[in-house]
């Protein structure tokens, strides 16, 4: 393991901005590094953790992939050492919940669409407004259920994401997503339901049902405290959400050093620049 940086070397002459990174690992600061599509980026991760695990063997870090699938090739074709912890910032969620929950099921793909018509019988029924524009639209009616649905459902995932929860933070992020054409009426509905959804989701989550979103979300939510790293090194950061950002918040709060590599432009995406 000693001979992996040099091994590296072997392979691959380091660029001179890959080269001065190398150098920068030297100075312990947080770092984010901007490059465009193709030009080694991930490489330059797997160099650094070889470099920072050739400083000290005893470095405990972290590399957060993009998906699944490159947490797997990085793994499977050792192009990461051992020693280096390699996952997806939502298998590092799940993670967290598990250690908080005792018992976890398999997550339920389904969890947060069940929950939604769930949330418009419980709540339809024992108010008058909410019928009359989901069921009482004549023809409509079916239609403008479904509809009423998709809505509930993809904010649901917008307010998980970005931990919205009130009305003006709700407005925002449907402003910032494009998602603005629902009526007053429908608007005021909308968050009623989802409020209903939120606190149901938890409930569950803590007899062992979540989804993909939660593992990102209740973690934030529950303020769990991750363990501690040295490093933290994340791939393709200009594609992050505020919930992971969070999640790099929480690692960096427990001493860990960030390194971050995207895109060009990342920052017009991210507020990623408050972490360094
Ligand atoms: N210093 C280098 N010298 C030669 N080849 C390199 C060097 N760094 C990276 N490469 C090669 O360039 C190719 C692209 O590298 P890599 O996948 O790391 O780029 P990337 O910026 O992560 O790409 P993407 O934007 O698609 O995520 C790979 O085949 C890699 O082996
Ligand atoms: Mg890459």
């Amino acid at each position: 393991m000693n001979n992996w940086v040099e091994n590296y070397r072997e392979i691959l002459p380091w660029s001179d901005y890959q080269t001065q990174v190398f150098d920068n690992l030297k100075t312990g600061k947080n770092l984010l590094i901007e490059s465009k599509a193709g030009s080694g980026k991930t490489t330059l991760l797997e160099g650094i953790v070889a470099s920072l695990l050739n400083q000290n063997p005893n470095h405990n870090i972290l590399l957060l992939a993009f998906n699944k699938h490159i947490a797997t090739e990085l793994k499977t074709r050792e192009r990461i050492p051992r020693e280096c912890e390699v996952r997806t910032s939502h298998s590092m969620g799940y993670k967290l919940l598990r250690k908080h929950l005792p018992l976890l099921r398999e997550t339920d793909s389904l969890k947060i669409p069940k929950l939604a018509n769930e949330a418009i019988e419980k709540i339809s029924f024992a108010e008058s407004d909410l019928p009359k524009i989901i069921f009482n639209a004549g023809f409509e009616a079916k239609q403008r259920r479904s509809e009423f649905l998709r809505n509930l459902r993809k904010l649901v995932d917008m307010a998980r994401n970005n931990f919205a929860q009130t009305d003006n933070e709700l407005d925002a992020i449907r402003e910032k997503y494009g998602f603005n054409s629902i009526s007053k009426l429908e608007r005021y509905w909308l968050y009623r339901c989802l409020r209903w959804i939120l606190k149901k989701d938890e409930q569950l989550a803590k007899r062992g049902e979540i989804d993909y979103g939660d593992m990102l979300y209740l973690p934030h939510i529950w303020q769990i405290k991750p363990p501690k790293y040295h490093f933290v090194l994340v791939d393709e950061v200009q594609d992050v959400n505020t919930a992971q950002i969070r999640l790099y918040k929480s690692l960096v709060d427990r001493g860990a050093t960030f390194i971050g590599v995207g895109d060009r432009y990342l920052t017009t995406t991210t507020n990623l620049y408050y972490l360094i």
